[in-house]
């Protein structure tokens, strides 16, 4: 971070501070102290709430960068590990670093055992996301070695356990929902085949997995690794800003992230195709979207940062058609989805306020082909976004200039007034 300019607000200066690429922020830290007034910005539109390292949007130009490599490349010829590594340490890792993290992360993907009978407090029909969020939180009830967050060899095991048992957690929670025996994971797997395994295997017989397929999520994984200060991400950073354990903090990432503005889109897209159902329909969607008076948008569509096209939402259209190959299935709703998409960025609405397709729109149809059910759809998001909120978690903590967070606001309730008994009101 360097700043040579400033900036005039009042009769103060106030540092304008540059990254290495995207906007100048302006450091207002000391502008209260200097002028007694807050900002205002609800949904931090215009505040950068931290300095980070790891990941770059430009959402005009459509670019998202991992440590500066470009998701399209990572997409293309990473894996989920690797990005995995890259994430938490930096760089990318060469081949004796790589095979040492893929065994240590293969190592802890196992649960504690106690934590089988802890799923069956749950009701059968509890939502994947709801059982996510209650398990990850008690995670930090089991590994207590891994929770002073003060140690950085104990940030780095609670990040790695994370990590590796995401996906035991989430096929869990699936196979607790309908009703079939968890499954250990192999370590001979890879982490997707694992996760696979895990969660379509049955003990009865051999699963066997499809490369396409495994390649495929693996690839979808890397799309939701990072998103730099996303919600649930904020969420992390904020609850881990009071020094809560690392457990705790990505539970409440979970919680943040099942919400249909973030992670539960691409349920919603999805039921959103099926709805529509057929071509014919489509103009009835988008004239819905337009309507001020109706509250449908179309999901999957726009972004609080892209006013371009989301550029995982590329490599998703391309992953779609691989799957569709690879399994010698067709799903009419991939055809609904491709015709809204040219029909939307074809009007003066969508054009006009840049509304583009995210990586949400068709997430869920590739992941419904897999054979996942739309109630996993924001599990497998949370397994995948895991690794970044872990990773910007650790950045955190090991930033100088961390303090706890917190907001302030413009006050708009009652002035002081005295309490009245409740006989006289
Ligand atoms: N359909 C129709 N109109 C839309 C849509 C949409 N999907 N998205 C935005 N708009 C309109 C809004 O009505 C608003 O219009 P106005 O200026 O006339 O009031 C304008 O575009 C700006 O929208 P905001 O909601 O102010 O933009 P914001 O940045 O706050 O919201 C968000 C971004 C939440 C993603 C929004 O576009 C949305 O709700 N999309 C649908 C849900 C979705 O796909 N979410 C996934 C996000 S990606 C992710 O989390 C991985």
């Amino acid at each position: 971070m360097t700043g040579t300019n400033s900036i005039n607000i009042g009769d103060r200066d106030y540092p304008v501070l540059s990254g290495s690429v995207g906007p100048d922020v302006v450091d207002i830290r000391k502008l209260y102290a200097n002028t007694g007034k807050f900002t205002y910005d609800p949904g931090f539109t215009s505040t950068a709430s931290c300095e980070s390292g790891l990941t770059y949007i430009d959402g005009d130009e459509g670019i998202l960068l991992h440590r500066g490599y470009p998701i399209g490349q990572l997409a293309e010829h990473s894996s989920f590990m690797e990005v995995a590594y890259l994430l938490l340490n930096g760089e990318l890792p060469d081949k004796a670093e790589f095979d040492k993290f893929n065994y240590t992360i293969t190592r802890h993907t196992m649960l504690h055992e106690q934590l089988a009978t802890f799923y069956r407090g749950f009701r059968r029909d509890a939502h994947p996301m709801a059982i996510m969020c209650g398990v990850v939180g008690a995670l930090s009830a089991f590994y207590h070695d891994s929770t002073d967050i003060t140690d950085p060899r104990q940030r780095m095991i609670a990040s790695h356990r994370l990590i590796a048992k995401m996906p035991t957690i989430a096929a869990m929670a699936y196979k607790y929902s309908v009703g079939q025996p968890f499954l250990y994971p192999k370590n001979d797997l890879s982490y997707t085949g694992n996760f696979l395994r895990m969660t379509f295997g049955v003990p009865a017989e051999e699963y066997e997995i499809h490369p396409a397929v495994e390649r495929a999520l693996d690839r979808i994984f890397i799309l939701h690794a990072d998103h730099e200060q996303n919600a649930s991400t904020s969420t992390v950073r904020l609850a881990g800003s009071s020094g809560a354990n690392p457990f705790a903090c990505i539970a409440a990432g979970i919680a943040c992230l099942w919400g249909p503005a973030h992670g539960g889109a691409n349920e919603a897209a999805l039921n959103m195709l099926h709805e529509i159902g057929r071509p014919e329909r489509i103009p009835e969607y988008i004239a819905r979207a337009k309507d001020k008076n109706d509250p449908f948008r179309l999901m999957g569509f726009g972004h609080r940062v892209y006013k371009n096209y989301d550029p995982r939402a590329t490599v998703m259209q391309k992953t779609v058609r691989e799957v569709f190959d690879a399994l010698k299935v067709s799903d009419p709703v991939f055809e609904v989805a491709l015709q809204l998409e040219e029909m939307a960025l074809k009007d003066d609405y969508f054009v006009e306020k840049k509304l583009f397709p995210n990586v949400d729109f068709y997430s869920g149809v590739i992941l419904s082909a897999i054979g996942f059910p739309t109630t996993m759809f924001t599990a497998l998001f949370a397994l995948a976004r895991t690794v970044g909120w872990v990773a910007q978690w650790n950045e955190m903590i090991s930033d100088p200039d961390q303090k706890i967070g917190r907001p302030r606001q413009l006050y708009t309730g009652p002035t002081q007034r005295d309490y009245i008994p409740v006989e006289q009101r």
